[in-house]
């Protein structure tokens, strides 16, 4: 058979012993045991109910058809249990394998996404306050997932859904004029303009309602497009991205788009009359709604009784207006878990008005408390997004001053332990954030990664950095064997963190195969050993020092090359 692909090989034996039905998602999957072989496939299993028949009835008809077109390069294969197939690969098939991942230009990521577009919606932090602490979350989980797309050949477009209109402004424009001196209202800044905010939303709650008043006369005003209060509001915007800017720039995030709430003001009526056009929005009680209660999410507001539009509206027109615009294959949203029920309403509302061509995706994320307590003003911990990163740096530094480490190295590394103590959690799971944990050098850390990689670098230059691409590659012993078997899954590992939208899977992969290298590492002499044997052994460290790199740069995580 020349099929070369243990898939194709897999998918072909069902096919001949079962004709008619669809194997395309037969897999070989990594066997869970290295005693039962590198591979197992278990559709045998998955394709009883389909099929009728038990489970190693339908494994011994495939196993025979397989046995009887068996391409050299399996050089072991069983059935065993209830009806798994068991897979050993010869040595010269996983080094042919390995040098073509070597050789690939995307590592063995597959392109399954050129082609698509996928608009990814993430950070989206409210305008006019600073990033804290609570904002890192999805901005580094968003990151993350529009990274892992790009690979995979989808055409990201990265969009910052600022939370840039509403009645704070109103608050924020009275507190402007009135609280705020003109030292500061020269030089705005968005910690001055919380500061406003904090001042007009307490004189707010006065009794006489007096300021109250005020501040809503600025809002009406300002949705009624009063030049002065929207060249102010404006201004507030302009500040706030240049705040958020300053951030992004030193995590490594970029957005292709900044629309925020706002953009969408004009489309929400439309929005709205389509809704009641077509049945779905009543009136009730003054609001008008859109009732969900068949599907058990209760009822969403699409226009609140004072004529305003509210959250869901903006959803929607702003989903409209990214189906329109891209035509994209999928949209995901990166938001915190609370909003679940807010994303679940109006995915429905879309669906229903028939938004079904495109994939909308809600990643939630756990909260994040930090040093085992909840993140709040009252706890004192709202830590700023700034500080906390100035700290990250500071205590990386720390650490690597002795080494002879600078300051870029020490932003290389704090800020690469922050995110990869995030990302190396499944997203829905709530995190504690803790410094001695994030920052360790050793056990499941971002720096334990960047140093792994840095070794990698400074064992090749030890060998005088040679040209391995003549070398085959070592996968004889059993620690290179594993190795091996382990970069050949990188490729499928990205793309399943994708289609889970957990970029922890990934996480998860990359610090399993640095402690399958380093127990590789242990066992096998490298520099020391004759030069065939040395230079398959430098090879298969090369490649994985280019897949940790690789995976780590999907991660928004840099890989210096000395540490
Ligand atoms: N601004 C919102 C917040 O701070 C997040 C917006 C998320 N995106 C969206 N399209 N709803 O929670």
């Amino acid at each position: 058979m020349a099929c070369d692909s243990i898939e194709g090989w897999l998918k072909a034996g069902f096919e001949a012993a079962f004709p008619g039905n669809d194997f395309s998602n037969v897999r070989a999957l990594p066997a869970t045991d290295t005693k039962f072989g590198d591979f197992q496939c278990n559709d045998a299993l998955a394709a009883a109910k389909t099929l009728h028949t038990p489970p190693r009835k339908i494994a011994e008809a495939v196993f025979a058809r397989l046995e009887a077109d068996r391409p050299d390069f399996i050089a072991k294969f069983e059935l065993a249990g209830p009806g798994f197939l068991n897979i050993t690969v010869s040595t010269d098939w996983i080094a042919a394998r390995l040098a073509a991942l070597a050789a690939d230009a995307h590592t063995g990521i597959p392109q399954t996404g050129a082609g698509q577009r996928v608009v990814i919606d993430y950070s989206s932090p409210n305008a006019a306050k600073q990033m804290h602490i609570g904002h890192i979350r999805s901005t580094v989980i968003g990151n993350a997932i529009d990274r892992i797309y790009r690979a995979l050949g989808y055409g990201v477009i990265a969009d910052n859904h600022l939370g840039d209109w509403g009645t704070q402004f109103g608050i924020l424009i009275k507190g402007y004029r009135e609280c705020l001196t003109q030292e500061e209202r020269d030089n705005l800044t968005v910690a001055n303009l919380e500061k406003c905010y904090v001042l007009s939303a307490a004189k707010a709650k006065e009794e006489d309602g007096v300021w109250k008043e005020a501040c809503k006369a600025e809002l009406v005003k300002l949705q009624q497009g009063d030049a002065d209060n929207l060249a102010l509001w404006k201004r507030f915007i302009d500040i706030s991205i240049g705040e958020f800017d300053r951030m992004y720039a030193k995590l490594g995030v970029k957005f292709d788009t900044y629309r925020g709430e706002s953009y969408y003001n004009d489309t929400m009526p439309g929005v709205v009359a389509k809704l009641q056009e077509m049945g779905l929005a009543v009136e009730s009680e003054g609001a008008l709604i859109v009732n969900l209660e068949a599907e058990k999410l209760g009822v969403a507001i699409v226009r609140k009784s004072d004529g305003g539009y509210n959250y869901t509206t903006s959803d929607l027109a702003c989903v409209k207006s990214r189906v329109e615009e891209y035509s994209p294959e999928r949209i995901i949203y990166v938001t915190d878990a609370r909003q679940q029920l807010h994303f679940k309403q109006w995915f429905s509302i879309a669906a229903k008005m028939g938004y079904s061509g495109v994939k909308l995706v809600h990643v939630p994320f756990g909260l994040m408390s930090y040093g085992g307590k909840a993140i709040s003003t009252r706890e004192g911990n709202l830590i700023k997004l700034d500080d906390l990163l100035a700290e990250a740096k500071r205590r990386a530094y720390d650490i690597v001053k002795d080494r002879g480490g600078d300051e870029k190295l020490a932003e290389q590394i704090g800020y690469g332990a922050v995110k990869y103590s995030d990302l190396s959690h499944d997203p829905i799971t709530d995190i504690d954030f803790n410094w001695d944990k994030a920052l360790a050098l050793e056990g499941n850390s971002g720096p334990y990664l960047q140093y792994a990689y840095a070794r990698v670098c400074s064992l090749l230059d030890k060998a005088g950095n040679p040209d391995l691409s003549g070398a085959a590659f070592a996968c004889a012993e059993p620690a290179e064997k594993q190795l091996g078997l382990q970069l050949l899954q990188f490729g499928p590992t990205v793309l399943r963190a994708a289609e889970c939208y957990k970029p922890s899977i990934l996480a998860d992969y990359l610090f399993q195969t640095a402690q399958l290298y380093s127990s590789f590492y242990q066992r096998s002499p490298i520099l020391k050993s004759e030069p065939a044997v040395r230079d398959a052994r430098l090879r298969l460290c090369a490649l994985f020092g280019q897949v940790l790199s690789t995976g780590l740069h999907l991660l928004g995580i840099e890989t210096p090359n000395r540490i």
